[in-house]
């Protein structure tokens, strides 16, 4: 343990309080715990040692540790015990009045080296700081819940941070089990920053009635396949999981702290649904229900596919579908996959005017515009998305988009012939950008945002948002992994097709996507 923060006050015994005394008593630190209610940091400290004691029935320490670390842990009545601290870190109520009050009331108690962090996770460090004698000393040190297990923390510097502050916090994360990051005091930080666009953009995709939730769930899950995997909640089973009443005001508070930065602004289906008690498992009903604990009602199967008719009203099979694949060249592999699926290749828009099907694998624009600007037959036109390639073996659900003017009959000859191979297929209205390359989309831009306002580094926002979102990569490399020049494709068409500033690409991705450099790379 690092001579200068070996002594730890915690304020505030709560979830997060109780947590940041575990970690840092396992760290080796001695550690205060004060909380204004009566008793709460004695129950604290009676519950940290049934933790420990129940991670030494696991194996997972031994006795002594368990007796060295309840050693090191004691609770205290009143602030005036957290004198000697080096390190005071306040984990109370989310209000600015009430952490304003007792930031001032620990600079009178704590010696003049002494730094002291809030675990604030809405409010702005600077502005807690800004009433203090000494706000060079004050910063934020964000942890995730449940602690022990979210093995992350942002260290975050507020306007009149000094460095060295900086430095004894850097310094004491590196005594705990858990990596810090550095970043600038900002809405939402690093994580919950990085964290808007996956849910956000989802709402917009059911706002505008391009699937339902369980359909971008499931297209979310399944056909996100990165080098690691993929997710694993879609957006509206992590909104569930969070809370709506959690998740709705956090999506308002940063859309407003960045003065409606259009690429937050949220959706008025989670208004709408936190206002009506739609809250998620916590109410026992959210976008899916929840009747008893540990139980959920999956929604119903979208009605299964019906076998294609011929223009005779007799049912075709899939050899006999004529299909022209529009040649594409981020997409090179669709024909071959046509023909394996059993659908014949043709090679003129003609030769499919018999029941024939007209396949397009549009980025980021719609399938009626994609047809409408190269003159193909709309009512024969159905897109499928290509973000990840749907010929390879790992793919277990493909995506189809029709035109607004695509015979039905079509639709679902597409649909038999993409899912002749037992691989589900998702049916989705006509969209800039289909479900998966609009999320993705969303989340690399963020991502690319927060590294061009030097928020934090590009390896820690990655490394931050893979441990504390638990997504399959950190956006810079996710969007590394589809390809820079796809991505600034994807939102290109998307802001010239919708006008919305939502997808307009930032400088940071733009400029590596033209040199053909990795996101990741720093200027
Ligand atoms: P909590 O409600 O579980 O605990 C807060 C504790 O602070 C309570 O025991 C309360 O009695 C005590 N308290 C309130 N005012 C006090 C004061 N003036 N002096 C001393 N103690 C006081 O809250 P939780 O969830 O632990 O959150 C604490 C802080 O951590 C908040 O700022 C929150 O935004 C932040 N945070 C919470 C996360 C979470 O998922 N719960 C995640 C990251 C940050």
């Amino acid at each position: 343990m690092n001579q200068n923060t070996s002594k730890v006050g915690v304020v505030g015994a709560g979830v997060m309080g109780r947590g940041i005394a575990q970690i840092m008593a396992q760290a080796g630190a001695t550690v205060m715990l004060h909380d204004a209610a009566p008793e709460a940091a004695a129950r604290a400290v009676e519950s940290l040692e049934q933790t420990w004691q129940r991670l030494a029935d696991k194996g997972k320490i031994d006795a002594a540790e368990v007796a060295a670390c309840l050693s090191r842990v004691s609770a205290v009545a009143s602030l005036q015990s957290m004198a000697g601290c080096d390190v005071v870190i306040e984990a109370i109520v989310e209000r600015l009045d009430v952490k304003q009050a007792l930031f001032a009331a620990l600079e009178s108690v704590v010696t003049p080296t002494a730094v002291l962090a809030t675990n604030t996770s809405s409010l702005s460090v600077t502005v807690i700081a800004a009433g203090c004698r000494h706000p060079a000393r004050i910063a934020g040190l964000h942890f995730f819940n449940p602690v022990p297990l979210m093995r992350i923390v942002e260290i975050i510097g507020g306007a009149r941070t000094s460095s060295q502050t900086l430095d004894t916090l850097r310094a004491l994360v590196a005594t705990t089990s858990h990596a810090g990051v550095l970043a600038q005091d900002t809405p939402g930080f690093l994580v919950n920053h990085a964290g808007r666009g996956y849910t956000t953009e989802a709402l917009s995709l059911v706002q505008e009635g391009v699937a339902g939730f369980e359909v971008v769930d499931s297209i979310m899950r399944e056909q996100i396949r990165f080098s690691t995997g993929g997710f694993r909640l879609g957006p509206f089973e992590l909104l569930d999981l969070t809370g709506l009443d959690v998740s709705q005001p956090v999506m308002e508070s940063i859309y407003r702290q960045f003065y409606e930065e259009p690429r937050f602004r949220p959706s008025v289906i989670g208004a709408q649904r936190a206002a009506a008690g739609l809250l998620g498992r916590k109410s026992a009903e959210g976008f899916y229900q929840y009747p008893a604990k540990g139980a959920v009602v999956p929604p119903a199967k979208p009605a299964s596919v019906a076998r294609p008719k011929s223009p005779a009203g007799d049912a075709i099979g899939n050899d006999g579908i004529p299909v022209h694949v529009v040649a594409q060249d981020h997409a090179p592999g669709l024909a071959s996959l046509v023909r394996r699926l059993g659908g014949r290749v043709v090679d003129t828009i003609e030769q499919t005017e018999d029941g024939g099907l007209v396949l397009i694998a549009p980025l980021g624009e719609d399938a009626s515009g994609f047809a409408a600007q190269r003159r193909l037959p709309a009512v024969r036109t159905v897109a499928i998305d290509t973000l990840f390639d749907p010929g390879e073996s790992g793919c277990v659900r493909r995506s189809l988009m029709p035109t607004v003017a695509t015979a039905k009959g079509t639709l679902q000859a597409a649909a038999a012939l993409f899912g002749s191979d037992g691989t589900a297929v998702s049916l989705v209205r006509d969209s800039t950008g289909f479900v998966a390359q609009r999320i993705v989309a969303m989340i690399v831009s963020i991502g690319t945002e927060i590294a061009q306002q030097r928020i934090a580094r590009p390896a820690d926002i990655d490394l931050a948002v893979r441990t504390g979102l638990g997504y399959p990569l950190g956006p810079l490399a996710m969007g590394d992994e589809i390809g820079g020049g796809r991505i600034l494709r994807i939102l290109q068409a998307m802001h010239a097709s919708t006008g919305d500033p939502r997808y307009r690409p930032g400088g940071w991705l733009r400029r590596r996507a033209q040199l053909g450099l990795s996101l990741l790379t720093e200027d």
